[in-house]
C-alpha cells in the first residue's frame, strides 16, 4: 500500500468483462477508502465473483483502470498480490488436512519461518475458536467452522486488503453473527474489506458503502442511509383512539387514513425534524395519538425500487 492514507485501497473505473457474447460487467466504477468495508450486493449471476476475481488479479478485465493498494492489477499484479487476501466463494480448505495443517501450509506459501508460522497458526486457531478441533481433519468441520478456517487461512499473511466472496452464505444466524464480529474486528485494526453478499441485512449491518450490482451494472451506490433515502415509502404511522381523532388528525397533518385499524400513515423520511413537525401540528390541533411507529425504507425496498425485482430467489438469466 502506498503510504498516502488518501489513496483508495481499491479503485476501479470502467471495469468491463464479457464471456463471448455475454456482457458480465458493463462498466463498473468502485472506490473503497482505506480501512472501510465496502459491500457488493447482488443476486445470483449479478457479477460479484467476476468482479472479485478481477480485483484480485485472478482474471483479466477486458477494459478498465483498476488499482488495488495503489498498484495496477495488470502491470503490477505481484505487488497487488502481496497486499491482499482472498476468501473465495468456494472454500480453499484442504479437507484431508487438519485445521492446523491448513494454516501451516499457508505459512509455507507465504515463506514464513516455521516458528513464526506455528505462532500465527495458534493465534488464529484461538481467535477463530477452532483450537479444540485443530487436529481434526477439516472434512469433519461444520460449514461454519470450515468458513472460519477459510478466513483464518486468508489472514496468515496479514493482508491489509481483504476480499470476501459471500463469507456467510449457508451459515446459520449465529455463525453469521460470529463472522460479522470477526469482520468488524479486522476493520477496527485498519484492514480494508470488500465483501460480496446476497443479503441486504448483511450489507446494511457491516458496510460503510454499498454498491448494488444487477446484471453487470451498478444500479446504485452509497451509504446504507443514502440508499434508503432513494426510496419512497418511509412514513410515520400514527394510531388513534377513535374515528373523531383520526379524522381530525388527517385534517391537521394529511396522510392516508385507515378507518379500519384507526391508523394514519404520514409520508416522512423518518428523520427527527419531520417527526417533530407532525407531532407539533397534532399538538396544536389538540390531538393526542395513542401510538406511533416510524417506518424507514429498508434495503429490500431499495432493491425492489432499483431493479424492479426482489433479491431473493432471482434466478440467473
Ligand atoms: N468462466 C465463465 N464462462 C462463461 N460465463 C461465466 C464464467 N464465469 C461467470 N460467467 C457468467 O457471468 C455471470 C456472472 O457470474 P458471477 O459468478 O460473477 O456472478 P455472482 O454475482 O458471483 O453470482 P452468485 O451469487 O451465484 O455467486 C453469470 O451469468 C455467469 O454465468
Ligand atoms: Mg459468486
Amino acid at each position: 500500500m502506498t503510504d498516502d492514507p488518501g489513496t483508495p485501497a481499491i479503485q476501479a473505473r470502467g471495469l468491463r468483462k464479457s464471456y463471448g457474447e455475454q456482457v458480465v460487467l458493463d462498466g463498473i466504477d468502485i472506490t473503497v477508502p482505506q480501512g472501510t468495508i465496502f459491500s457488493l450486493l447482488g443476486p445470483n449471476g449479478a457479477g460479484k465473483t467476476t468482479t472479485v476475481q478481477i480485483l484480485t488479479t485472478l482474471l483479466r478485465a477486458d477494459d478498465g483502470d483498476i488499482r488495488v493498494g495503489g498498484h495496477d492489477v495488470v502491470a503490477d499484479a505481484d505487488a497487488v498480490r502481496r497486499e491482499i487476501g482472498v476468501t473465495g466463494q468456494f472454500s480453499a480448505v484442504d479437507e484431508l488436512m487438519t485445521g492446523r495443517e491448513n494454516l501451516l501450509l499457508m505459512g509455507d506459501l507465504h515463506h514464513l519461518p516455521r516458528g513464526e508460522s506455528r505462532r500465527i497458526a495458534e493465534e488464529l486457531l484461538t481467535r477463530f475458536d477452532l483450537l479444540d478441533s485443530a487436529d481434526k481433519a477439516a472434512k469433519a468441520y461444520s460449514g461454519g467452522m470450515s468458513r472460519r478456517l477459510d478466513l483464518a487461512m486468508t489472514l496468515v499473511g496479514a493482508p491489509r486488503i481483504i476480499f470476501l466472496d459471500e463469507p456467510t452464505t449457508g451459515l446459520d444466524p449465529r455463525s453469521r453473527r460470529t463472522m460479522w464480529g470477526i469482520i468488524r474486528e479486522l476493520v477496527a485494526g485498519g484492514v480494508t474489506v470488500l465483501l460480496t453478499t446476497q443479503y441486504l441485512e448483511e450489507a446494511d449491518e457491516l458496510a460503510d458503502r454499498i454498491a448494488v450490482l444487477d446484471h453487470g451494472r451498478i444500479v446504485a451506490q452509497g451509504t446504507p442511509e443514502e440508499l434508503k433515502r432513494l426510496v419512497p415509502g418511509g412514513h410515520i404511522r400514527l394510531t388513534f383512539a377513535d374515528h373523531t381523532a383520526l379524522d381530525a388528525a388527517a385534517l391537521a397533518v394529511g396522510g392516508a387514513a385507515n378507518a379500519e385499524d384507526l391508523t394514519l400513515a404520514v409520508p416522512s423520511d423518518g428523520g427527527v425534524r419531520s417527526l417533530r413537525s407532525v407531532l407539533d401540528r397534532l399538538d396544536t390541533a389538540g390531538i393526542e395519538p395513542e401510538g406511533l411507529a416510524v417506518h424507514t425504507p429498508d434495503l429490500d425496498d431499495v432493491f425492489l425500487t432499483l431493479t424492479g425485482a426482489p433479491t431473493t430467489e432471482k434466478e440467473n438469466v
